[in-house]
């Protein structure tokens, strides 16, 4: 149920210069989600009036992103003027109208808070009375963090900003997470008296607390339980720490709810896979995007896996596989590359160095060596022998190839399309097949071979070949001489 007295301010308007990218620091991904993303869902959980999301730099990329997580965010642009403080000022304004409740201000950079910590410090503030509650957290290294000044009767005082604390202050362990819940009617009194005079020209929403400490207000900290969950984001060491967090606590879900996973360390899996019971998991997997897992299906080891769908006890080995369906039962690689639109049914099978785009090939048959397939329909109990490329491209335009029921092939074909080969039809070995094949014919397009007696010895002499060669002609002869002797 929505909750008319609170409201979520999302800050997303800095620069990130900390990650040396291109890429704006908040659409940096961890568990297939940028990290913007992960902190509006947990906004969204909490069902506010309204989720205000403040942007500057590269506000056209950073809004489309929050406006596919959260399609009714309010988006505020903010000015030249830099800092957090100035952030939530400007968003304030696009309250609505007559608000009176609390404001909740999250850091967009902080992803791995849960919905639970935040609504445990929403109620705290509320039954505290306090004009600000600020989560805190007890960190080993709180480096590049506000520190949590408390006065000496422990009560919460201030927050000093990395660059701005004493020696005595850089060796408090309490950090600002960078979350708060303010009364709006504190918040916008004090929003007004913020100044940019700091070590970093900034107007920091920080100095809020301090000016409500001196305007006679209650503030108080609420340190976080678990330290991890409050962890910023400002470079990609800490970015691949905080995906690392994530990620074990995904797995440790699916692990829970009834998959094998073998090693947590080497598996890698997106919030938005599913995966069903008794699904193995072996090393160096990694499943993505929208990805399906059947149970009974065995995924590995090394295998990527992109927006794929694996059917029931399929078995899917060091495989490469991106928008690809694979059926129930049926098995893949190892070392197969399926692209988009490679669509394998139940029971059938890609094996070892084949390529598959764009092409279904119907139940129970098999691609099994070295193939190129691409743009093709296959039927249903084929075999392709080893080596069979499909030519889809003249240079001009991509062409498919149909190849019928219980059609086998020979090794090293080359269906040169448009063609069409009809059903239970066979083809030889080597053979280029660049005309129809009726149904249950043999095709054969390689020329009968011939064999030139003395070739080598003729046109190569004195050669290591012509040497051998004549040696074991002379034999030849010798022995088919006594052999005619004999009989
Ligand atoms: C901030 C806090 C610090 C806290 C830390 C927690 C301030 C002044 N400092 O520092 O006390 O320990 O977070 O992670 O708030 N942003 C804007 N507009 C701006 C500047 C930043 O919207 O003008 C956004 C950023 O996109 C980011 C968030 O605010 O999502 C925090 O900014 P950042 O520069 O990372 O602040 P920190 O130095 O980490
Ligand atoms: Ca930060």
């Amino acid at each position: 149920m929505t909750d008319p007295n609170l409201a979520i301010i999302v800050l997303a308007a800095g620069q990130g210069t900390r990650m040396k990218s291109s890429t704006p620091k908040l659409l940096h991904e961890l568990a297939g989600a940028p990290i913007v993303s992960h902190v509006l869902a947990t906004a969204e959980a909490l069902d506010p009036s309204v989720v205000l999301a403040v942007v500057r730099h590269e506000r056209d990329r950073v809004s489309d992103v929050i406006t596919a997580a959260v399609p009714h965010a309010v988006i505020i642009d903010q000015d030249h003027v830099p800092g957090t403080g100035r952030a939530v000022e400007q968003a304030i304004h696009d309250l609505p109208d007559g608000f009176t409740g609390e404001v909740l201000v999250l850091n967009g950079d902080v992803p791995l808070l849960d919905a639970d910590t935040l609504r445990d410090l929403v109620e705290r503030h509320r039954s505290s009375g306090a004009a600000a509650t600020v989560l805190s957290s007890v960190v080993q290294d709180a480096s590049g963090y506000g520190r949590i000044v408390r006065v000496s009767d422990g009560a919460f005082d201030r927050i000093v900003e990395h660059n701005d604390a004493t020696a005595a202050e850089l060796a408090i362990d309490e950090i600002n997470a960078g979350i708060y819940v303010f009364g709006v009617g504190a918040l916008r009194d004090q929003l007004a008296n913020l100044s940019t005079d700091n070590a970093q020209g900034e107007k920091y929403l920080t100095d809020v607390i301090e000016l409500l400490r001196r305007a006679g207000s209650d503030v108080s900290a609420v340190p976080v339980t678990d330290s991890w969950k409050a962890e910023g984001i400002n470079d990609r060491a800490q970015l691949s720490e905080a995906a690392a967090r994530l990620n074990a606590l995904i797995v440790r879900g699916w692990q829970l709810n009834g998959v094998t996973v073998q090693d947590p360390a080497t598996t890698w899996i997106d919030l938005t896979v599913t995966l069903q019971n008794d699904v193995t998991i072996l090393p160096g997997t990694q499943l993505k995007g929208a990805t399906t897992v059947a149970r009974d299906a065995v995924v590995g080891p090394d295998t990527t896996l992109v927006d794929c769908e694996v059917g029931e006890g399929a078995t899917v080995k060091r495989t490469d596989a991106t928008l690809a369906v694979i059926g129930a039962r049926a098995s893949v690689g190892p070392f197969s590359y399926l692209r988009p639109g490679a669509v394998l049914d139940e029971n059938g099978k890609i094996g070892t160095f084949v390529e598959v785009k764009n092409s279904h090939i119907g139940a129970g048959s098999k691609v099994p060596h070295l193939s190129y397939i691409g743009d093709t329909t296959i039927g249903r109990r084929v075999n392709l022998g080893a080596g069979a490329i499909t030519a889809n491209y003249d240079d001009l335009a991509k062409h498919r190839t149909e190849i019928g029921d219980e059609v086998h092939t020979g090794s090293h074909n080359v269906f040169v399309a448009p063609v069409r080969i009809g059903d239970g039809a066979k083809t030889g070995a080597g053979a280029v097949v660049r005309k129809d094949v009726p149904a249950g014919a043999l095709a054969l397009s390689v020329a009968p071979q011939r064999n030139i007696e003395g070739w080598v010895e003729k046109n190569r002499p004195g050669t290591g070949a012509a040497g051998v060669a004549a040696q074991a002609r002379s034999a030849q002869k010798a022995d088919d001489g006594t052999q005619g002797q004999d009989g």
